[in-house]
């Protein structure tokens, strides 16, 4: 599949958010879902040989964004495409996020992992859902679209570990309410683990959308397990096919 890129743009240090227009790609594409992207445009250059996976961060009419970080070579070279650039990607894969109605719901968003929860917010919204975003970083550089999910979250809580933005603290020594019907979370594996920690017992459901490296994205090549339990024991799961979103209490974050 091919679209071309609306904008590419930096909005602080390492992040940048990229608007891509594909209609065919808009009329699948699911909360929670990712794609696999290939992050340059010259078919000619072979390295990274592998595409990258991105999540859905939004969906407006015939356009989808990514909020993504500058972590190597394939998001350096993404973050140089200018606009009118076409570039090529999979079809939406994975499974997605669960879409509840009329409850009250907490998503949990650190760093780049806050970017599946916006789109996800939009279907809940829909959904006549109460929500209650957190959403924390390292540092005021780390927080963005703000302005977007104050058009979907009835109530939005910040953190920074340095205190550049909202309460200076993890986000999850922020969470002193409960009384949510289920959570969903995203970001840094020991972020969501204490989540996860934090919610355990108290919620029905907790859904952890999990970062794997991921070389096919489509179940063929085994690089991406996890590990959950299934009753009594512990299993095999491939992060790109069965997930990228588990049960939050059934993820075995160390072996
Ligand atoms: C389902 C899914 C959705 C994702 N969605 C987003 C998104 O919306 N925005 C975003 O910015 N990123 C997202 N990622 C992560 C993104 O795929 C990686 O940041 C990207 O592949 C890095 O590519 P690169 O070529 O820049 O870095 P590489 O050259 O591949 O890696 C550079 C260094 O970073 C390490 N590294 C790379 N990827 C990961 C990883 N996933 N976990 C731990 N270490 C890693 C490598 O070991 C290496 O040392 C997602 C990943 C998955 C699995
Ligand atoms: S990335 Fe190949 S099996 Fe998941």
């Amino acid at each position: 599949m091919t679209g071309k890129i609306v904008f590419n743009k930096k909005l602080s240090d390492k992040y940048y958010y990229m608007k891509i227009e594909s209609p065919e790609f808009v009329k699948n594409a699911k909360p929670g879902q990712f794609f696999m992207l290939k992050t340059q445009s010259f078919d000619y250059l072979v390295d990274p040989l592998l595409r990258r996976p991105f999540g859905v961060c939004d969906i407006e009419e015939d356009c989808f964004t990514i909020l993504y970080t500058l972590v190597g070579k394939g998001t350096y070279l993404l973050s140089n495409l200018q606009t009118s650039t076409e570039i090529s990607f999979s079809n939406p894969l994975g499974n997605g996020f669960s879409i509840v109605k009329n409850k009250n719901v907490a998503l949990v968003g650190g760093g780049v992992g806050i970017a599946p929860l916006l789109y996800l917010s939009k279907a809940l919204k829909d959904n006549n859902n109460s929500i209650t975003l957190y959403y924390g970083g390292k540092s005021i550089g780390d927080i963005h679209l703000l302005e977007y999910f104050e058009n979907t979250c009835d109530y939005i809580k910040i953190s920074t570990e340095d205190g550049s933005l909202g309460e200076k603290a993890l986000i999850t020594d922020i969470i002193t309410n409960f009384d949510y019907d289920i959570v969903y979370t995203c970001g840094p594996k020991p972020m969501m683990k204490n989540v996860v920690s934090v919610f355990q017992d108290k919620v029905e459901n907790i859904e952890v959308s999990l970062d794997e490296r991921m070389a096919c994205g489509l179940g063929a090549c085994l690089g991406c397990i996890i590990y959950v339990k299934e009753g009594d024991n512990i299993v095999q799961k491939r992060c790109c096919v069965e997930g990228p979103v588990f049960d939050g209490n059934k993820v075995v974050w160390e072996l």
